[in-house]
C-alpha cells in the first residue's frame, strides 16, 4: 500500500493504540484483497450474519446487465433484522432510540418499546388499505415517528418515500405525484430554532397540487392551529389508540430484491429522480459498512446528526445501526440552539460515542469558538464521522484536535443516494490524510479514469467510477430504467463500471481525494440540489423568462447557489425584486435552495444548440479564465 517514508512525509495521522486494539477490522489489507478477489464468497458471509427467512440461491446475478441482483431467491424483511431478532435476545431492553426535542423534550424507547409502536403504526397503515409494493410518502420533522413511519412501512412490505422537512411545495408536491402516493405521514410542524415550521400547511398546498393523497396522517407535534380536511385528515394519536392500533403485526416476508424504499435525490437534468433501493443487499450493505467504518459496539451510543430525510439518515441513522442492533440518538433542532453548546452538551448528557455529521456542520460549529465544546466534557467520544462534501483540512483539524482532544480517528466517508452506503473511507486502523477519503471499502473497486478509461496517473484528476457491482446499489430510478442507465452506466458501458458523476484524483499512496461534481449539482450545505430545479423555480416566477444557477465556494455551506436570469420583456431588474425571487425559490423549493444571489442579465451564455454554458458564468464569476468557447453560441 505505501512506503511508510512516504506516508511519514505528510500530514498523516495514525489512530492511537486503544483503537486499533480493539478495532473489529485489525487488518484491511488481508480482507480487502479477499473480498475483491472472491467477491460473492465475501457477500455471502457478510449476509450470513443476517436473519434470512430463506437463503438465497445465487449471491450475484448480473445476468440483465447493469440491473445487478444480489442474493436472488432469499426471504428476508429489513424489519426482521432491524427489530425483530432484537426481540428474542438481551437487546430487547436495551435502548434503541434516545430523543431530544429542540425545546428540551426527551423520549427514550427500548427495541420492545420501538417494535410495540412500529407495530401499531403498521397496523394503522393496513387500516388504511395500504398494500404491498405501495409507496407512502413520508414528510415529517425529526421525531421518531419519522422512524417509526419508515420502519412500519417496511415491515408490511410498502415502500416508503420520505420527503425532507426542510423541502417546500413544489418539491413535496412533485415528489407525491411522481410516487403515486395515496398515503401521506406529515406533522402539524417541528421546532427549529425556537420557531415552528409550518409542515402541515405546506403538506395542505402540496396535496392541492398533486391530488392523489386520499389519507393523510399527521402527528401532533407543536400544537399549532393546522386545518383538517374532513375524510382525508387523521391525527396519528388519534389513530393510534384505536383497537385497529394492535402491537402484534406480522412482519412481511420480502424477496431480496423486493424494493425498500424509494427516495428523490437531484441530477443534472430535469426533476429529481427516485433511487430504489431493495431489502436484501441493503440490509446486507448497511450493517456491513457500520460495522466496518464506525467499528461498532454493542455499548456504543451512536448519533448520526443527518436528517433521515436525506440517505444518511435512512443508511445510518435508521437501518445500519437498528440492524447492528446500536442505541441510536436523534435530536430535532438547530446545531445551536438555544446556544452553540447545544451538540456538546447532549455528548455529554447521553455519553455519545460515535458522532458522525457533515463538514458543514462542523464548519458552522467551529465559527463559534472552541469555548463552547470546552464548557462540557466529551471524552466519551471514541470515533468521529464525516460525510455529504470533501471537508477541508482546517475543519478536519479542528475537528481532530478540539472535538476528538487529538484522539478519535476522523472516518471521512463518500458515498451517494445512489450507492446505498459508505463507499470510500477509512476503518479506524487506517491512517490518516485530512480531506482525504482515503480507501475502499470491502468488496468496492475503484478507480480515477479520463474520457477512455484509462487510469490517470498518480495526484492527476480524473473521474471517480466503480468497477463492479455491490449489494447496496440502486437497482434503478424509479419508472424511468432507461435514466437509470444513461445516467449512470453509459459513458462506461464497454468496461460495465459505474460513474459516480465526482471527480477525484488518487495519490502516490492509493489514498482517494474526491474533489466534487462535475455535472450540474449542487452541494449546499451537503444537501444535494440540481440547477434544473432551482432554474425551474425561477422560471415559475412571472417575471422571469429564463433562469441559469451555479455554485461557488462559501466558507461554511462548501458551495452557495448564485443566480442569473432573463427577465420578460417589459420588467426591469431591481433590489426588491432580487429579493422576491431569492424568496419564491426557498417558498418553492424550501430554504436551503434560496439563491445567494440573483443578478439580471441581457443574455445567457450558450452552446449553438441552446444549452447554457454554466462553466463561462461560474467563470466569469470567479474571475478566471473561461476555458473553450469554441460552443459558444455567439
Ligand atoms: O459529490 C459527492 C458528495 O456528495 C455526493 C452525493 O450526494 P448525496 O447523494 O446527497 O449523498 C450524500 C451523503 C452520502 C457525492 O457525489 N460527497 C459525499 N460524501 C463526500 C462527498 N464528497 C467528498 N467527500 C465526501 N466524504
Amino acid at each position: 500500500m505505501k512506503t511508510n517514508d512516504s506516508m511519514k512525509d505528510e500530514n498523516v495521522f495514525y489512530p492511537p493504540k486503544s483503537i486499533t486494539r480493539k478495532a473489529n477490522v485489525k487488518d484491511y489489507e488481508t480482507v480487502y484483497k479477499r473480498s475483491i478477489e472472491d467477491r460473492e464468497g465475501f457477500w455471502a458471509d457478510e449476509a450470513k450474519k443476517l436473519k434470512w427467512h430463506k437463503k438465497w440461491t445465487q449471491v450475484l446475478d448480473d445476468s440483465n446487465k447493469p440491473f445487478y441482483k444480489w442474493f436472488t431467491g432469499g426471504k428476508i424483511n429489513i424489519i426482521s433484522n432491524a427489530i425483530d431478532r432484537h426481540l428474542k435476545t438481551h437487546r430487547r431492553n436495551k435502548v434503541a432510540i434516545i430523543w431530544e426535542g429542540e425545546p428540551g423534550d426527551v423520549r427514550v424507547m427500548s427495541y420492545h418499546a420501538l417494535n410495540r409502536e412500529v407495530s401499531k403504526f403498521a397496523n394503522v397503515l393496513k387500516s388504511m388499505g395500504v398494500k404491498k409494493g405501495e409507496i407512502v410518502t413520508i414528510y415529517m420533522p425529526q421525531i421518531p415517528e419519522l422512524p417509526i413511519a419508515m420502519l412500519a412501512c417496511a415491515k408490511i412490505g410498502a415502500m416508503h418515500s420520505v420527503v425532507y422537512g426542510g423541502f417546500s411545495v413544489e418539491a413535496l408536491a412533485g415528489r407525491i405525484s411522481d410516487a403515486n402516493s395515496r398515503v401521506l405521514v406529515t406533522a402539524d410542524g417541528g421546532w427549529r430554532r425556537g420557531k415552528v415550521t409550518d409542515l402541515k400547511s405546506i403538506a395542505n398546498d402540496a396535496m392541492d397540487r398533486s391530488p392523489t393523497i386520499e389519507v393523510c396522517i399527521t402527528v401532533k407535534r407543536t400544537g399549532q392551529e393546522v386545518h383538517m380536511e374532513n375524510d382525508r385528515d387523521f391525527w396519528y394519536s388519534d389513530l393510534m389508540s384505536l383497537p385497529i392500533a394492535s402491537p402484534h403485526c406480522k412482519t412481511e416476508i420480502m424477496d431480496a430484491e423486493d424494493p425498500l424504499f424509494i427516495l428523490f435525490t437531484s441530477g443534472t437534468t430535469g426533476k429529481p429522480k427516485g433511487l430504489v433501493h431493495s431489502h436484501g443487499g441493503y440490509s446486507v450493505y448497511t450493517s456491513t459498512t457500520h460495522r466496518n467504518v464506525f467499528d461498532v459496539k454493542d455499548e456504543d451510543r451512536w448519533w448520526c446528526a443527518a436528517d433521515p430525510g436525506w440517505i444518511t439518515g435512512h443508511s445510518y441513522m435508521v437501518y445500519g445501526p437498528l440492524i447492528n442492533g446500536s442505541t441510536v440518538i436523534m435530536y430535532e433542532g438547530a446545531p445551536n440552539h438555544p446556544y452553540p453548546n447545544r451538540w456538546w452538551s447532549m455528548v455529554e448528557k447521553y455519553g455519545i460515542t460515535i458522532l458522525y455529521t457533515s463538514p458543514t456542520a462542523i464548519r458552522g460549529l467551529m465559527r463559534f469558538g472552541e469555548q463552547w465544546p470546552k464548557r462540557h466534557d466529551i471524552s466519551s467520544l471514541r470515533l468521529l464521522g464525516s460525510v455529504g462534501e470533501p471537508i477541508n483540512p482546517e475543519a478536519w483539524r479542528w475537528y481532530h484536535d478540539v472535538i476528538g482532544r487529538g484522539e478519535c480517528p476522523i472516518m471521512d466517508t463518500w458515498w451517494q443516494t445512489e450507492t446505498g452506503g459508505i463507499m470510500i473511507a477509512p476503518m479506524p486502523v487506517t491512517p490518516l490524510k485530512p480531506g482525504s477519503a482515503t480507501k475502499p471499502q470491502f468488496g468496492i473497486e475503484v478507480a480515477v479514469v479520463d474520457e477512455n478509461g484509462k487510469d490517470v496517473k498518480p495526484g492527476e484528476e480524473g473521474k471517480l467510477v466503480i468497477k463492479a457491482p455491490w449489494p447496496g446499489m440502486a437497482r434503478t430510478v424509479f419508472g424511468d430504467p432507461d435514466r437509470y442507465v444513461e445516467t449512470y452506466w453509459k459513458e462506461y458501458e464497454k468496461q460495465g463500471w459505474y460513474k459516480a458523476g465526482d471527480s477525484a484524483r488518487i495519490d502516490e499512496d492509493g489514498y482517494i481525494w474526491v474533489i466534487g461534481r462535475i455535472d450540474d449539482v449542487i452541494k449546499v450545505s451537503g444537501y444535494r440540489l440540481g440547477t434544473a430545479e432551482v432554474e425551474s423555480a425561477l422560471v415559475s416566477h412571472p417575471a422571469v423568462s429564463e433562469a441559469a444557477a451555479i455554485a461557488l465556494p462559501h466558507e461554511v455551506k462548501g458551495n452557495a447557489i448564485h443566480t442569473y436570469v432573463i427577465l420578460k420583456a417589459g420588467m426591469a431588474g431591481s433590489k426588491k425584486l432580487e429579493e422576491e425571487l431569492r424568496k419564491h425559490v426557498s417558498e418553492e423549493m424550501g430554504p436551503i435552495a434560496r439563491p445567494e444571489s440573483v443578478s439580471f442579465l441581457e443574455s445567457l451564455p450558450k452552446t449553438r444548440s441552446g444549452k447554457i454554458m454554466r462553466r463561462v458564468l461560474k467563470a466569469r464569476a470567479l474571475g478566471v479564465d473561461e476555458g473553450d468557447l469554441s460552443t459558444l453560441e455567439d
